[in-house]
């Protein structure tokens, strides 16, 4: 489907994004992040809410934290109206697309109707909200990555077509895309009101669900900043992707996770969209430059993490086709998590030596783990309080890879950087169905990794269909091999729908 043409007369006028209202579990941890972190401004609060305005905006906020039993999901995502007219017109259009409207009382905004997008996605619009002092020129104000401006949403949906079709239709301007080459489907699109690359985006995938909500800085240096601020307050593991530019849009970026899994972007030097006539720009998808323009894939957890809407029904994505990812580039986030699950298993249930744990990893993963094997290996070996005794060394692992030692009755040859078993091992157990054994709270069950839960106590709260780490585990592979993504300050693991995705890609 081409892209839609642009409707410059929309039957109502919106200027721009405004605010977004996201549910939280602990609303002073999401304080301490979203301020003294990102250095947002606190305009009210209270023992449910805290609003946040960010340095150049007049608005009363452009961020509510909303203390909620649902954290890690989004409430509502607000846009303003040019004048109060323009409500009245949204409430006649929305209904006339046969979407629920009603009129809602929101703190510090006028009259303000809720509705909703084609894809479920809740949107509120208004056109007065309560107008504060400026405080752009009081510098001594200024923290963290010294945010000026809330800029946009992305958002993931099951078809950017009719998502891009809905909001065309009322004025949203697309200013680039990405088209999937076989079926000449978008796989993604970026959409303005404002006058910017976009107030709204659309990515292909499960959905609707928030993507990111992004906010404007006044250089890259403040996106430096703010990574050696996290880098040395506990934050560390909240850093997702970047700093780099996007060839789309041609920003400089930084992705972060917050506190329950919201992922936030910190992005500067887009270009001006004004021009009514604008052509928009199209890219491949399987284009890397298009993600980062220095060449660097984005990880897979950036294509696959994000948070729902409350109430909106999420649905899967038809269009096959995907970018490619960092699986190509480094260690696959999903793998390697689950490969550590499995090699701490097998390790500890009795095939300590390097060539019995590459046998049964094999047996359990495939050839796919080849590459992994002593990565995984070492990082079992140095996770904290591990017993480690009667395991391969790092020169018998040399010696083995080489050929050079016969280790057991077993060799290893080498193919290329790649570990290969030339004779398995006789004294490799196999794991069989039905087997259980625990390491942490992660238990196996048959070909099956799954929590536990908090209860030592048993064998309960067992899920069979998901592949769930432990946070210890996950704190291991993040120590140990990435240096990153690990769970949220809390220590919950269960932020946002992750589950959803199958195998948990931190934050
Ligand atoms: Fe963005």
């Amino acid at each position: 489907m081409p892209v839609p043409k642009p409707n410059l007369y929309p039957d109502f006028n919106i200027i721009r994004l405004s605010h977004v209202c996201l549910n939280v579990r602990n609303l002073i941890a999401s304080k301490i992040f979203y301020t003294d972190i990102l250095g947002l401004q606190v305009t009210d609060e209270s023992d449910t809410h805290v609003y946040l305005r960010a340095m150049e905006e007049r608005g009363h906020h452009c961020m509510i934290l909303q203390k909620s039993d649902r954290p890690g999901t989004v409430e509502v995502i607000g846009f303003k109206t040019f004048d109060e007219d323009d409500l009245d017109k949204a409430e006649t259009y929305f209904q006339s697309k046969g979407r629920p409207t009603r009129w809602i009382e929101r703190p510090y905004q006028g009259r303000t109707v809720l509705t909703s997008d084609n894809m479920g996605i809740p949107l509120e619009f208004y056109h007065k909200m309560n107008r504060l002092e400026p405080i752009h020129q009081k510098y001594m104000l200024y923290r963290g990555v010294k945010p000026l401006r809330i800029d946009h949403f992305n958002c993931f949906t099951p078809n950017v077509d009719e998502s891009v079709a809905f909001y065309s239709d009322f004025g949203f301007r697309v200013t680039e895309y990405t088209e999937d080459k076989e079926s000449k489907r978008l796989w993604a699109a970026w959409i303005h009101r404002k006058g910017g690359v976009h107030d709204m985006a659309f990515t292909n995938g499960t959905g609707p669900r928030m993507h990111h909500v992004a906010f404007w800085v006044p250089s890259p240096l403040n996106i430096i900043d703010l990574l050696d601020l996290m880098a040395t307050t506990g934050y560390v593991n909240n850093i997702e992707r970047g700093p780099g530019r996007h060839g789309i849009s041609n920003a400089f970026f930084l992705y972060i996770i917050d506190p329950d899994g919201h992922r936030i972007e910190i992005y500067c030097s887009d270009y001006q969209t004004v021009d009514p006539d604008l052509e928009p720009i199209k890219w491949d998808l399987h284009d890397p430059q298009r993600q980062t323009l220095w060449g660097a894939a984005a990880p897979e957890s950036w294509f696959k993490h994000g948070t729902t809407f409350v109430g909106a029904e999420t649905k899967d994505s038809t269009i096959k086709a995907s970018p490619k990812t960092q699986i190509n580039v480094g260690i696959d986030p999903e793998l390697l998590t689950i490969g550590l699950t499995i090699a701490g298993y097998h390790i500890e249930k009795g095939a300590r030596k390097f060539a019995d744990y590459s046998k049964a990893m094999i047996d359990d993963l495939g050839e796919s783990v080849r590459p992994y094997l002593r990565t995984l290996y070492e990082a079992v070996r140095f996770y904290p309080g591990f017993d480690n005794e009667g395991m391969s060394t790092p020169d018998e692992i040399d010696a083995l890879l080489k050929g050079n030692q016969d280790v057991g009755k077993q060799q290893l040859g080498t193919d290329g950087n790649r570990e290969t078993i030339s004779t398995p091992s006789e004294q490799s157990s196999g794991v069989e169905t039905g087997d259980v054994a625990v390491l942490g709270r992660v238990e196996r069950v048959g070909d099956k990794i799954v929590d536990s839960g908090s209860d030592q106590s048993g064998r309960r709260n067992i899920q069979p269909e998901q592949t769930v780490l432990s946070k210890d585990l996950r704190d291991g592979v993040s120590d140990n091999l990435v240096g990153g993504r690990g769970d949220d300050r809390e220590g919950n693991n269960d932020v946002g729908d992750r589950g959803a995705d199958g195998p948990v890609i931190a934050p």
